[in-house]
């Protein structure tokens, strides 16, 4: 399992979901299984686990455990997915966003510079929407916003325009075609360079921050009162829409200055437990560099 993914903040996220024996929880983010392993070594014979990946591979790592039920669909749906099965309001809830190590290390699934292989970079195989078809398809105004937006590159424009211009001489369809292609417009180190663009085709194609706001929204309804949710995000645009959500139930920051007077507090229906966000300490780092940009938000169900 550790081949597949090394689990993030592992004892902080369970901690703080402070799991009950017989209780019901639900791992938004299933992949190695590593998160679901921990919650499951704390549930009694009585207690559940719904566990969800878009991704076909990770049903693999699913373990023969009658207490566990995996629907291998996007989180999105969570709502959805808890009425089918008829499970009523949870206990607990993770979520470990991004990609697991195994989808970043398989060179054909297309999520790394590091290999030679086709621009798919799909979570869910069943979807069509490829980075290759974003490169080929999307005007140049779409591209310089999602460049500038999801990678903060800082010639984003520059970089749209390039990405028209070659797209109409090569096709755009491999790793190391639209690197060659774009090699020109390169600003800085291209290592740093190539991680942001790819960071930005990657949360286009998996529409990873439309899913994100409509998990969240589920989320207090989805919950017991006094049930926990854990959330572990990578960047800081997911992190953004977590802190906003959990502290006012909405996705942009509010202004300083707001009427004091108002009570905006608890409008998520949750409470925050984590004022600041907990990250992971320097030997986890050490042991998995992954694990630098991660950081973890609970609230509870009011
Ligand atoms: C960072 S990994 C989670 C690793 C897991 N916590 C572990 O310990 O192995 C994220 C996983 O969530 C899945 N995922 C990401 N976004 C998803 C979504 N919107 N719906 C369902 N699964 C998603 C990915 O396919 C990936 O397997």
């Amino acid at each position: 399992m550790s081949d597949y993914h090394i689990p993030v903040l592992l004892s902080e996220a369970i901690q703080g979901l402070q799991i009950r024996t017989e209780g019901t929880y639900v791992d938004c983010t299933f992949g190695g299984g590593g998160h679901s392993k921990a919650i499951l070594e704390r549930l009694g014979p009585e207690g559940k686990l719904i566990a969800f990946d878009q991704d076909q591979d990770a049903s693999a790592n699913v373990p023969a455990d009658d207490r566990v039920l995996f629907v291998p669909q996007n989180f999105r749906h969570l709502s959805r997915f808890l009425r089918l099965h008829k499970v009523g309001p949870v206990d607990g809830i993770l979520a470990d966003l991004g990609v697991s190590s195994h989808q970043f290390d398989e060179g054909e699934r297309g999520f790394s510079t590091r290999f030679e292989g086709a621009l798919d970079m799909r979570m869910d195989q069943r979807q069509t929407l490829t980075a290759a078809s974003v490169l080929t398809t999307y005007g140049e105004q779409e591209l310089h916003k999602l460049f500038e937006r999801y990678g903060e590159v800082t010639n984003a424009k520059t970089l749209a325009k390039r990405i028209v211009e070659a797209r109409k001489l090569v096709a755009l369809e491999t790793i190391s075609g639209f690197m060659q292609a774009v090699s020109n417009v390169v600003k800085g180190n291209p290592k740093k360079y190539f991680a942001q663009v790819f960071q930005a085709l990657r949360i286009e194609v998996n529409d990873e921050m439309g899913v994100l706001k409509e998990l969240l929204e589920q989320i207090p309804a989805a919950l017991a009162p006094g049930g926990r949710v854990a959330f572990i995000t990578f960047h800081s645009l997911e992190d953004r829409l977590v802190k906003n959500f959990f502290r006012e139930g909405t996705f942009e920051d509010q202004p300083a200055d707001d009427n004091p007077f108002e009570h905006r507090k608890h409008r998520s229906g949750l409470s925050v437990i984590t004022r600041k966000p907990i990250l992971p300490t320097e030997e986890e780092m050490k042991v998995n560099p992954r694990s630098r940009s991660a950081k973890l938000r609970i609230a509870e169900k009011l």
